[in-house]
């Protein structure tokens, strides 16, 4: 069983419970035993960094949900696309324009990675916070076509769910085909890899740089060719449209965004949300989810995939300790599909710190059942909305089939 600590707490002797990862590569594997030598070197170089290490009390009471095998997934997916991602911005950024093999390599390397995704299926999308920016738009675009194929996935899902509930429902033309979404995704920010030297400016960026930055959406559809599938330039051109219509280049609100737009449009919000960026520290995804769906941001997105993507995400990792306003600390040990933030705990050390003996452990709870019981942050965040959240009840069944509805009238407009 796992628990997740901040690098200044792991101490030498303790067992990785998974895979110390930068930029997709293993730096250090699950199932390794600290020396002082591999935590001195992680701080040196993560000094924020969390682990999850190996806790054998805890394990001994209480079995905790496994997400290595999401994690794996995820990981070679996310590596694989971020080699294409790779040599396309090369491509352009050596002001070469991208043609048909370019776009048959990057739609052969989907193609198996759909496939892969389809026999491999993930409950849970892990996206794990990158500790350096220096690759920042080949990881960005790795983790948007992840999370977005997710979305995509699942709301195919939904929609295959309501057609068996509803024995007439319509055929839907080529409603199961990802391949266009998926190549979107990839590309989406196509248009900002002759501006990547921004990613890395400190100084704010003058008015050129950000009407430059405005242009991207525009310019990455423009430089893709002629012969790619209009889908994907329609993606690339209106993923930063907001369903409000205050998104640019055009302006445009709601149904007028392609619905593979507004798909890569939330998944690339968090992926941005989540990065460490030179001129802005990472934000913790509990935070950015909780933004995204209940914040002022909220209205930036389409609410029917809003919830789609909250279905999928667990912002609190198995193993998160949680800091809760008795003072005491709970573990995260299950997930809780209904609802992102109200996980399932067991209060697991007092408020000094110490762990509290296996006789006198509580039963795992879903966090919110005790009203009694608040909680007051995490990884240092102040993450006490929660309190509030937990108050409003789980999606009834009623509500999973009108989400279920809905989804297949966004593919009714995808595909007219
Ligand atoms: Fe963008
Ligand atoms: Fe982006």
């Amino acid at each position: 069983m796992p628990i997740l600590l901040h690098i200044d707490d792991v101490e030498p002797g303790m067992q990785l419970a998974s895979n110390v990862v930068n930029s997709f590569s293993v730096l250090l594997p699950h199932g390794r035993i600290l020396s002082e030598n591999d935590i001195q070197a992680l701080r040196r170089r993560f000094p924020d960094l969390h682990v999850q290490v190996l806790d054998p009390l805890l394990d001994q009471v209480i079995e905790f949900e496994s997400t290595g095998k999401d994690q794996e997934t995820s990981l070679k997916v996310r590596k694989t696309v971020s080699q294409v991602t790779s040599k396309v911005s090369a491509v352009i950024r050596n002001g070469v324009a991208l043609d048909g093999n370019n776009v048959k390599g990057i739609e052969s390397v989907v193609q198996e990675m759909l496939a892969y995704i389809c026999e491999n299926p993930v409950t849970t999308a892990i996206i794990e916070q990158s500790n350096s920016w220096d690759d920042y738009l080949q990881e960005h675009s790795a983790n948007v076509f992840y999370l977005s194929l997710l979305i995509g996935n699942t709301v195919k899902n939904y929609i295959k769910q309501e057609r068996e509930r509803l024995t007439s429902a319509a055929t839907l033309h080529n409603a199961m085909d990802l391949l266009p979404l998926a190549t979107g995704a990839i590309l989406h920010d196509i248009g900002m890899a002759p501006l990547e030297h921004l990613y890395h400016k400190v100084e704010p960026l003058t008015e050129q740089e950000k009407a430059a930055i405005r242009a991207h959406p525009k310019n990455g559809a423009d430089a893709l060719p002629d012969r790619i599938d209009p889908m994907v330039k329609q993606i690339v051109r209106q993923h930063h449209e907001n369903q409000q219509g205050d998104g640019y280049p055009d302006g445009l609100s709601g149904d007028r965004i392609g619905i593979f737009a507004r798909i890569v449009r939330v998944a690339d919000a968090y992926s941005a949300a989540i990065s460490q960026k030179v001129y802005q520290n990472a934000k913790n995804p509990v935070c950015v989810l909780y933004e995204m769906i209940h914040g002022d941001y909220s209205e930036y997105y389409d609410p029917i995939l809003l919830k789609v993507f909250a279905s999928m995400m667990q912002p609190l990792p198995i193993g998160a300790k949680i800091k809760l306003q008795d003072g005491r600390w709970a573990v995260v040990v299950r997930h809780n599909r209904k609802d992102p933030f109200r996980p399932e705990i067991i209060i697991a050390f007092d408020e000094l710190g110490d762990p509290i003996d296996k006789e006198n452990l509580q039963r795992p709870m879903v966090l919110g059942v005790d009203p009694k019981l608040k909680v007051e942050s995490f990884m240092g965040h102040d993450i006490s909305f929660i309190n509030a959240l937990c108050a409003v009840s789980d999606i009834s069944a009623t509500e999973k089939h009108h989400i279920a509805r809905e989804c297949r009238e966004l593919f009714d407009l995808a595909y007219p």
